[in-house]
């Protein structure tokens, strides 16, 4: 079972960023914390990040027939990007939505998700957790076709 991983805008800068938000910890041990869980579920898991909108629709379209499923988190992109949920839509491949902090106690821009509308799960507000969650979600939903 193959998952992509994808993190858009500024999650390369996870430690630096409002920590008082997003915690401490960096972009670099985020992804050895999901390579961990991965190893554990033998999950083999790909990584991508980008701040570009069209990078993270053509990250989604090669997923297409080379993953099995797809994490993401679009970050602020969520609330804008009609063409990341029209990749999501477009290769049909099962996603589920993380978001370190927890966007509905936030802003009133944050509450809406456009990609969200094309993903089986979402886990909010659960810091890097979140993640692992959306991991062991997707294995289970592939394994079984459903939760
Ligand atoms: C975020 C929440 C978004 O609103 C924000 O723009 C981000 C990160 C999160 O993980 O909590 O960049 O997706």
């Amino acid at each position: 079972m193959k998952i992509l991983v994808i993190n858009g805008p500024n999650l390369n800068l996870l430690g630096l960023r409002e920590p008082e938000i997003y915690g401490k910890k960096s972009y670099a041990d985020l992804l050895a914390l999901i390579r961990g869980a991965c190893e554990r579920e033998n999950i083999d898991v790909g990584f991508f990040q980008s701040n570009h909108e069209g990078a993270i629709v053509d990250a989604i379209q090669q997923a297409y027939g080379a993953y099995d499923g797809i994490v993401i988190n679009p970050a602020a992109y969520t609330h804008t990007s009609v063409a990341i949920l029209d990749a999501l839509k477009a290769v049909g491949l099962p996603a589920v939505e993380v978001h370190i902090s927890d966007v509905d106690s936030r802003e009133a821009f944050r509450q809406i998700s456009y990609a969200g509308k094309a993903c089986v799960q979402t886990y909010k507000g659960l810091g890097f957790d979140g993640y692992v969650q959306a991991i062991r979600f997707l294995k289970q939903y592939l394994t079984e076709g459903r939760v």
